[in-house]
């Protein structure tokens, strides 16, 4: 025996190496299949800050003036401390309506998609949902080794619904909804997301709200009206009166909403979202989640501004002005489009999607192409931002599309749409 040999096996219990396993051993670590296997994402983030940026959704502005004052007032100590989200999880669930043991804040709501999925899915099992959609769903899904289950929209870009509700098995463990949609807009409405989450008891239904602000309509509520229930027992919290929305039902005990401070409060690059739910899942997302997963200065920037309604009023008011005068605009270019109740609006372009997207970045503006997105082939997408945004986005399409000799002849049907004129002909 070598003595590298001897060495390896010199130790009682230890696994018996040779020299020969040694080098392979030696060689590269391998990931779980199932990491080997799942999609990456990058999106194209890449000089962004020196051009008009209706590329990716977010707050085109800046955040309530009450951040700035708040981290100004942050000593240098202060970096040195480790972050206690628990306070601002008052502060936030506060705002909800909700008692602290329903929220649980985190790295924004890519990390949340992670800890739902990281939480309740093994593999084998099957995580619904409708796609076009925010493509984080497949790649934490397929990390965890489970199977995407993906219900492709029709033309109209509505939430399929029946299809849906359809796919629901024993084995559907995790039930994702984009209400409003990425990329497309569009919303589910409350009666369909309970009779989701009643259809699929064994399953868990995640709502995601990323764009809530800009539609005005949720289902946060409904946890109000389980936090109320609740107070009765252990968490000893204030009734909440049940808003007449959901007074007419039964709150499902199997959902959770996620929300984000990336859009209308404009702190994308803190990364802060958060998860709201029954304390009873909320206890076991807790457990799979770092303590220190939100930065001291997101937590800071946060408690200053989740109140600041006059802000958000605002925001909202300029994002949903603007959204109507760019549908207007399209409408004008005969550019067709879908209803959007976001902060973006997707618009089909045909077969000379890319060349737009350069066009528009050559006049200073960035838009979104997503026509590698299932049934999206030829769309592009343009985040909607305050007054003057808006105004230099419409013109820099109204160039380009002149520049390009575009007609609204060269818009065929994507690939994978149905047969029937389209609405938005
Ligand atoms: C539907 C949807 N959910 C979640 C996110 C992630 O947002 P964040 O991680 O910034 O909170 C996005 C980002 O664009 C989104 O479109």
């Amino acid at each position: 025996m070598s003595e590298v040999d001897a060495l390896l096996t010199a130790e009682k219990g230890a696994p018996r190496l040779t020299s020969e396993t040694w080098d392979v051993a030696a060689q590269s670590p391998q990931p779980r299949h199932a990491i080997l296997n799942m999609p990456e994402y990058h999106p194209p983030l890449a000089g962004r800050t020196s051009a008009l940026r209706l590329d990716f959704n977010e707050n085109t502005h800046a955040p309530s003036p009450r951040v700035r004052e708040a981290l100004s007032k942050l000593s240098l100590e202060s970096f040195t401390v480790y972050p206690e989200r628990a306070p601002v999880e008052a502060i936030v669930a506060k705002h909800l309506g909700l008692a602290p043991e329903q929220v649980l804040l985190t790295n924004a709501v890519d990390e949340a998609i992670h800890i739902v999925c990281f939480t309740f899915l093994e593999e084998g099992d099957e995580c619904l949902f409708a796609v076009p959609s925010f493509f984080m769903y497949d790649v934490n899904t397929l990390a965890m080794g489970a199977t995407a289950v993906r219900i492709q929209a029709d033309e109209t870009l509505s939430f399929p619904y029946e299809r849906l509700l359809a796919a629901i098995t024993p084995k559907t463990k995790l039930i994702i909804l984009c209400s409003p949609n990425n990329p497309t807009g569009t919303t589910i409405t409350r009666e369909q997301i309970h009779s989701i989450a009643q259809t699929a008891p064994h399953a868990v239904i995640m709502v995601d709200e990323a764009y809530y602000h800009f539609f005005g309509e949720t289902v946060m509520d409904d946890l109000q009206t389980r936090h109320s229930e609740q107070s009765e027992g252990s968490l000893q919290t204030k009734q909440v009166p049940r808003p007449p929305a959901a007074s007419k039902h039964r709150a499902p005990q199997n959902m959770i909403v996620a929300r984000t401070f990336s859009k209308a409060y404009g702190l994308a690059n803190l990364r802060v979202g958060l998860l709201a739910g029954p304390v009873a899942l909320m206890q076991h997302m807790r457990k799979a989640c770092s303590p220190y997963n939100v930065n001291g200065v997101a937590l800071a920037a946060v408690a200053a501004c989740v109140d600041d309604t006059e802000y958000i009023d605002w925001y909202v008011d300029q994002i949903k002005t603007g959204r109507a005068r760019i549908e207007k605009a399209l409408d004008n270019m005969r550019v067709p489009h879908w209803p959007s109740q976001a902060n973006f609006v997707l618009m089909h372009i045909g077969p000379r999607h890319k060349e737009l997207v350069e066009a528009m970045r050559a006049r200073g503006v960035l838009l979104r192409d997503r026509s590698s997105d299932p049934g999206l082939d030829g769309c592009v997408r343009i985040t909607v931002g305050v007054e003057d945004q808006v105004d230099t986005g419409i013109a820099a399409l109204r160039d380009s599309l002149a520049a390009m000799g575009w007609t609204p002849a060269e818009v065929s049907k994507p690939e994978q749409q149905p047969k029937e004129t389209p609405e938005y002909e």
